[in-house]
């Protein structure tokens, strides 16, 4: 295998899941024809954040699970010959070599999603790559930035300890518990959760808590026959919530963890997403920051 496992995490979980199956109806007209994994922010697609995010937290296999109109990504993680050689020709070699980075990131997978059933749904068609092992589920429109430490380090440090699926959460506004996956918990540890019960997308009355799921999960073998066995839940999908809720009595964990989450899946989220990441750039930061200073003048903010 072209990748090499990074030092730090300290763990065995070695695949990735990411249902990239979605229409991105949020994002129309972008996600016309493009697939909204694809979207661009700054100089890279959404879901190359999530893969580099994997990789640098020690994970070496991505399977993704994808539908039709999603082959640009196939594309966007393979090598491309013919830029390459125009590349080197023109002697931009840090570009080549940027190029071949992207394409040997880590073993890439390909399982197809033939019908829009649910989350739930989309991960249990990575069931036959992924086997008897551990393994993380990355929603890719979800852009996390856990600076020096990815989130997905994070949880599997507390994976590591306990051995049992971890969920990341995050506190969100009360009226924002609609769009999410809610946790009832109780505390264990610093920013570690027990979790009791989960719903998926409450009416802001029926909301057990303001903890909400975010897009990462480290996730134990057994999800999958639960899944087998869940039956559509909120919007009439086969919700991952809900497979993961089958697993409580065993344990399973909520994890706090430090960062900043972009939405990316969202116009807001996205925009800024755009702005942050752009102003972290060493090599866009000066200008944009004194762009952005300007515009605040002018628009009288
Ligand atoms: C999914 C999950 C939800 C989670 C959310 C995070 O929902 O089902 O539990 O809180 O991602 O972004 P979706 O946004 O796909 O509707």
């Amino acid at each position: 295998m072209a990748t090499t496992r990074p030092t730090h995490p300290a763990h065995d979980v070695r695949t990735a899941v990411f249902p990239a199956a979605g229409l991105g109806t949020r994002m129309l007209p972008a996600t016309k024809a493009s697939p909204k994994e694809m979207l661009n922010v700054v100089d890279k697609p959404v879901i190359q954040y999530g893969i580099e995010e994997a990789v640098a937290s020690g994970i070496e296999r991505v399977v993704l699970v994808t539908a039709s109109g999603k082959s640009m990504m196939e594309d966007h993680f393979d090598y491309a010959p013919e830029l390459e050689r125009q590349l080197e020709a023109k002697g931009k070699t840090a570009e080549r070599d940027e190029m071949r980075r992207i394409a040997n990131l880590a073993q890439l997978v390909y399982v197809r999603q033939k019908e829009a059933r649910g989350l739930g749904h989309a991960v249990l068609q990575a069931r036959p790559v992924v086997g008897r092992e551990p393994f993380c589920v990355f929603l890719p429109d979800d852009i996390m930035d856990g600076g020096d430490d990815p989130v997905t380090a994070q949880l599997l440090r507390v994976y590591a300890e306990r051995r049992r699926p971890v969920i990341a959460v995050e506190r969100v506004p009360r009226q924002d518990v609609p769009k999410y996956g809610i946790l009832a918990v109780e505390e264990v540890g610093p920013r570690l959760f027990r979790i009791r019960d989960m719903v998926e997308k409450p009416g802001v009355e029926d909301a057990p808590s303001d903890l909400a799921i975010m897009g990462r999960y480290v996730l134990t073998p057994d999800v999958f026959d639960a899944l087998e066995r869940t039956a559509p839940g909120a919007g009439g999908e086969i919700q991952l919530t809900d497979g993961i809720k089958a697993l409580l009595d065993d344990g399973v964990y909520a994890y706090e963890y430090t960062g900043r989450r972009y939405d990316c899946g969202s116009k807001q989220g996205y925009l800024q997403a755009t702005v942050e990441l752009a102003l972290k750039r060493p090599d866009l930061r000066a200008e944009f920051r004194a762009f952005l200073g300007d515009l605040a003048t002018r628009s009288g903010a």
